[in-house]
């Protein structure tokens, strides 16, 4: 899908055009002219439907007279006193849910009178609903393909909102490149593969390195290598640089890359169990992060570190009750061989507060079912060290939409992962499963600002409730990261 940025006020014709109407039947400037020209069919077709111009609705008028267009749509954009920002976005991206399958080749998003700021979140937000993964589709209904080609936005002035618009490009452009990777099956998305797709992206001006198992095992990173063990998949660690940001200390952020997890010798039940090739949900959204800080030039120093393994069971697999050394020395005894995400992260932090000295560590991963018991699919898990990164996520969150809810760390429940034999064990029992995982994490984790953003809940969406995120992968993380070093980290 193309992006255009046209001037608002050339007569739109031929194709969709979108339209805002407000709650209270309040017809924005563009949806008034159409009113006038097909001889008040707009309001018409308002009172004859259940429209009260709330977000979400929409109404559709077809070949109107005195128009030369295909068709109308109406988009319910909320209080106009409110209009701007996140509504403006939701214009984009509902209008384009309304008509993508229309028939019509273009969309014209009517919106004289915004900003060039709104104007742009407007396609930021048709780019994002615009998102499909249909790479291993051969056939498919036509009526079930998308039809719209090229989205117009029709602003007052087109120049300032192709600008406006650059940046926003960058982050789309990261969000779906991770949710590409969150998509690919299993088969095809293997950590050599992963690690391949990460540096392509040395043609955005990353600078990537790839590990594979020898040198991981010369770092002494037993516990990530224990997982990869039973795979016939080499694991891999791949670390990002983007080096915008002059000679200052960088950032960090770490994903769990865990491209099948089948639990390992403590194999999880076949249903639903093709979810696990999401297991890599929080590598993606770094390595989507890392695409949109390139992608916009961002005056940062950004880290982005993976670690890329495969979760099997065989006869070299690791088995519960092993005991395995983590490059910080410390020992863990195994469990649980599902609980393989914290042994991958424990390693992967441990080498890049070693190696880079960050100012702050941000780890995502889709690290514990428990979290999806705590907070379902609307908040990610934030846990933290530390209350001003905490904070400064949390005002990202806010700012991104992309929700995450602050979960205690306290030290009383770290008595549940006391080994008998080892410094650690891997699990903690059912009891506040996402908490002692962080606190697991947290002993890999020294004197530096860190978070842990347990994302299993918030990586993939089964129905679609949002028009910006179609069904499937979010790319969450991307969007909340970059907002929040925008906000806060750029030099
Ligand atoms: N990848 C899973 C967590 C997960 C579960 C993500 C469901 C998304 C949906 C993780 O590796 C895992 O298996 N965790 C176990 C930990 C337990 C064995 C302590 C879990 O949550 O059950
Ligand atoms: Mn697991
Ligand atoms: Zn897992």
């Amino acid at each position: 899908m193309r992006i255009e940025f046209i001037a608002s006020d050339s007569s739109p014709s031929g194709g969709g055009v979108a339209v805002m109407a407000f709650e209270g039947g309040r017809l924005s400037t563009a949806a008034e002219a159409m009113d006038k020209a097909t001889g008040g069919a707009v309001m018409r077709a308002m009172a004859a439907s259940r429209f009260a111009g709330k977000p979400g609705q929409t109404v559709e008028l077809v070949v109107p007279s005195g128009l030369e267009v295909e068709r109308l749509t109406v988009v319910g954009s909320g209080p106009q006193g409110e209009w701007g920002g996140d509504a403006a976005e939701r214009f984009g991206a509902q209008a384009f849910g309304a008509v993508k399958l229309s028939g019509s080749a273009t969309l014209t998003l009517m919106a004289p009178g915004a900003t060039a700021e709104d104007a742009a979140r407007a396609a930021f937000g048709a780019t994002l609903a615009a998102y499909r993964f249909d790479r291993y589709r051969t056939t498919e209904k036509p009526e079930k393909k998308p039809s719209v080609e090229t989205v117009r936005v029709a602003t007052d002035d087109p120049k300032a909102a192709e600008a406006a618009f650059a940046p926003l490009k960058a982050v789309a452009d990261g969000m779906c490149f991770a949710r590409d990777l969150v998509s690919e099956p299993p088969n095809v998305l293997h950590p050599e593969e992963f690690a391949r797709r990460a540096k392509s992206l040395e043609s955005l001006g990353l600078e990537v390195e790839i590990l594979g198992e020898a040198a991981m095992k010369k770092l002494g990173m037993g516990s990530l290598l224990g997982v990869g063990q039973g795979s016939r998949r080499e694991s891999q660690l791949a670390i990002m640089q983007w080096k915008g940001g002059g000679d200052s200390q960088p950032i960090a952020f770490v994903g769990k890359g865990v491209t099948f997890d089948t639990g390992g010798i403590s194999l999880k039940p076949a249903d639903g169990m093709e979810d696990m090739k999401w297991d890599m949900g929080g590598a993606a959204a770094v390595t989507g992060l890392m695409h949109a800080l390139a992608g916009r030039k961002a005056k940062v120093n950004a880290i982005g570190i993976l670690g890329l393994v495969e979760n099997m069971p065989d006869g070299d697999a690791q088995r519960p009750g092993d005991v395995v050394t983590s490059m910080s020395g410390q020992t863990i005894e195994i469990i649980n061989t599902d609980a393989e995400g914290r042994l991958v992260l424990a390693d992967a932090l441990w080498y890049c507060q070693d190696r880079f000295k960050p100012k702050f560590m941000i780890d995502l991963a889709t690290l514990t079912g428990a979290i999806i018991i705590s907070l379902g699919h609307e908040y990610g898990g934030l846990f933290s060290n530390n209350d001003a990164l905490s904070e400064n996520i949390l005002s990202a969150s806010k700012a991104s939409g992309e929700k995450m809810w602050r979960m205690p760390l306290p030290e009383a429940y770290d008595k549940q992962i006391e080994s008998m034999i080892a410094d650690v064990k891997n699990t903690g029992g059912r009891p506040a499963g996402s908490i002692t995982a962080a606190l697991f994490l947290k002993k890999f984790v020294n004197e530096l600002p860190w978070a842990h953003l347990d994302i299993a809940g918030t990586a993939w969406r089964k129905p679609s409730t949002a028009p910006i995120s179609p069904d499937g992968a979010t790319g969450f993380g991307v969007r909340l990261l970059n907002q929040m070093v925008a906000d806060s980290y750029e030099v």
